[in-house]
């Protein structure tokens, strides 16, 4: 297994694999997949501070994450950032990095890829925050895996505009 930095030609050379494996880790239809594909993964590169990273299986991608500064002005903070703020936590979206998005191959997970991912990008990541979104069920099990990395909850029962379901936002601040 090997975690590396994928540059940003290379997120959009295999933008197809990339989306083929966001589809399966969620179990999301083809549909979905190619919006993903074609939004998302096509647009990181006007993305400031965007960074990816790949996890490979004998030279095949099998999961990966990205994300970019946290920034005002983007879809994300504009959801989030006046919960974060009423909840008192303003302080966590200075010097952020948004965590976009993380997924494994079905087949591939609970070997440890998940955590190799995350800690390669909190080394590479030059902001002391992290933030990301995650659901609020109680059984979802990346939550286990986040608050073992140092994540905790920032805003719990978050509701986006038109979504019935409620999510968690989390952070974790680097230690000084
Ligand atoms: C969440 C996910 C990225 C974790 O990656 P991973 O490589 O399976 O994780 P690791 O092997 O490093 O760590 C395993 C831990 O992750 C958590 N985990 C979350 N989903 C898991 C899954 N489907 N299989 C195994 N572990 C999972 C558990 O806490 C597990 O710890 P445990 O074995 O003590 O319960 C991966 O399972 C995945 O892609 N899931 C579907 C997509 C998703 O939910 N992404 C996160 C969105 S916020």
């Amino acid at each position: 297994m090997t975690i590396r930095t994928l540059e940003t030609a290379e997120v959009l050379r295999r933008a197809d694999e990339i989306a083929r494996i966001y589809q399966r880790a969620f179990g999301y239809s083809d549909e979905r997949r190619d919006h993903f594909r074609d939004t998302r993964i096509a647009y990181l590169p006007l993305y400031d501070g965007a960074l990816a990273l790949g996890a490979f299986d004998d030279g095949a991608l099998v999961g990966f994450v990205y994300g970019f500064d946290y920034q005002p002005e983007h879809w994300w903070p504009q959801q989030v950032g006046p919960a974060l703020d009423r909840a008192g936590h303003t302080a966590w979206t200075h010097d952020a990095f948004e965590l976009n998005e993380l997924e494994i191959l079905p087949e591939h997970q609970g070997q440890g890829l998940g955590t190799a991912l995350l800690r390669a990008l909190f080394t590479r990541a030059p902001q002391r925050h992290t933030l990301l979104s995650t659901t609020a069920d109680p059984a979802d099990r990346a939550k286990v895996l986040y608050r073992r990395l140092g994540f905790v909850d920032l805003v719990p029962g978050f509701r986006y505009a038109g979504i019935g379901e409620p999510a968690n936002i989390m952070g974790r601040r680097r230690a000084a």
